[in-house]
């Protein structure tokens, strides 16, 4: 299947980008295709509450930004993942404006596109057991409103990535369905 990574961390090489990167190259091995975005890169803006993408059936953002690149990689989109560092408990600022962004493609959640079925989520933090705020989004937003399945949560405390959490993360991303 296809898969889309949204990395909502701007550090180059941080837990965030490890993780994304270890599910990447599992899901590749068993022959899955997969896109990364660094969401950091692309200088998204926040949605404006305009309202002018529901006005009309062209689900069209009137901003013209990085997530120009995002908007259409979501109709081949199988299994979306979101990856982020914990900021404020929170996802960060950047994957949020993403996220508010998606008001143009998948709210009402009849815009969602048909084959966009799975979700999983990646998440990095200073101090464990604070996940409750991207959880919070991740299963009221994606999960409940969009009716997207779980396939996995994994989660990154501290200041290292062990080997185990990223050979973790490369057996689920082999082991997706097909
Ligand atoms: C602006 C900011 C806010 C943060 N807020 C939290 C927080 O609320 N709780 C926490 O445990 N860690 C917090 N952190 C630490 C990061 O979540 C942690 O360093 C994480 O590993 C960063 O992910 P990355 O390595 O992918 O960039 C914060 C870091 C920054 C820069």
């Amino acid at each position: 299947m296809n898969l889309l990574i949204l990395n909502g961390s701007p550090r180059p090489e941080g837990h965030t980008k490890r993780m994304a990167e270890a599910l990447r190259a599992g899901a590749e091995n068993a022959g899955h295709t997969v896109r990364a975005v660094d969401v950091c890169r692309l200088a998204i803006h926040g949605c404006r509450a305009c309202e002018a993408c529901h006005r009309t059936d062209a689900a069209r953002c009137v901003q013209r930004d990085g997530m120009d690149e995002i908007y259409p990689l979501l109709a081949e989109t199988d299994m979306l993942v979101l990856a982020s560092p914990m900021y404020y408990h929170g996802f960060s600022g950047q994957m949020k404006c993403v996220i508010d962004r998606f008001y143009a493609a998948l709210y009402p959640k009849e815009r969602k596109p048909a084959r966009l079925r799975y979700a999983a989520l990646l998440l990095a933090s200073g101090a464990p057991a604070m996940y409750d705020g991207a959880l919070f989004s991740y299963e009221g937003d994606f999960l409940g409103y969009l009716g997207l399945e779980n396939l996995g949560v994994f989660t990154c405390a501290g200041e290292t990535v062990s080997a185990e959490l990223l050979h973790r993360i490369r057996l689920f991303g082999a082991s997706l369905p097909q």
